[in-house]
């Protein structure tokens, strides 16, 4: 392209010039590859994430919970993490239990594979689900028929749940799974799936994961 002959702005002859014979392309190329090599360290730091108190990893049970939140698609309507405004830490920690800071920080979700942060509230945010209502059998009522316990609920129903047995070995293949990447389940964790999950059906599964939600990371 030839330019030379028009009456170009400075700003405009700059553009044509960098833009000519692939030169922007070479140069975005050239910035992309050091915006991905500076990502790459962080990645491997990720087991170094510490915060002022530790998380235990979900037991069996519990990780039982996670799989049917994440096959109901729970996370379409609630989500999993409280954002640092005061009207957020207002809500989620009303009893002030979370420290100084009481929104949610890296190190929290240190063993979360995958997030379930979800992007949309259509129901109330569950991060801190503990500390606002720990009450098992509440929630095994409100899982049943959320109109029942919260008149004008438009929370679907999931009866269905408390009916439904666990895959054990499922379970445990899991464990097995998210200890090769990095989660420290020792063998004697896995082995006492069994126990833990015996009798027990994906309801129960899902009130224990719920009741985790927030146990770890008070602070008092
Ligand atoms: C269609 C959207 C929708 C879906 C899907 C949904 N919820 Fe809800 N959820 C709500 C709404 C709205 C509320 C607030 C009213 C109420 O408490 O029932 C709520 C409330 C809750 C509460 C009470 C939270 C609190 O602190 O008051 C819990 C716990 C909960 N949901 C868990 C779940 C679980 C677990 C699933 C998946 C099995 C699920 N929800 C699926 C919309 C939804």
């Amino acid at each position: 392209m030839n330019h030379e002959n028009q009456d170009l702005k400075w700003y405009e002859k700059l553009s044509h010039k960098i833009e000519d014979k692939m030169q922007f392309f070479i140069w975005v190329f050239i910035a992309a590859l050091i915006g991905g090599l500076i990502e790459i360290p962080p990645f491997f730091l990720m087991g170094e994430v510490k915060g002022p108190v530790s998380i235990t990893p979900y037991n069996a049970l519990e990780l039982a919970g996670r799989d049917v939140y994440q096959a109901e698609g729970c996370f379409y309507c609630h989500t999993q993490m409280i954002r640092p405004f005061k009207w957020e830490t207002d809500r989620w920690d009303r009893n002030r239990e979370y420290g100084p800071e009481p929104y949610s920080k890296a190190y929290e979700y240190v063993y979360e594979h995958p997030f379930l942060w979800g992007s949309k509230r259509t129901g109330p945010d569950l991060w801190h689900e503990n500390s606002l209502n720990n009450n098992a059998s509440w929630h095994k009522q409100h899982l049943i028929n959320p109109q029942e316990t919260t008149p004008g609920s438009i929370m679907p129903k999931y009866p269905h749940l408390f009916e439904e047995p666990i895959d054990i070995e499922q379970i445990k293949a899991n464990m097995r799974a998210l200890q090769k990447i990095g989660v420290p389940y020792t063998e004697d964790d896995i082995a006492k799936a069994d126990e833990l999950l015996k009798g027990k059906t994906k309801g129960d599964a899902l009130v224990a994961y719920l009741l985790k939600l927030g146990r770890d990371t008070k602070q008092k």
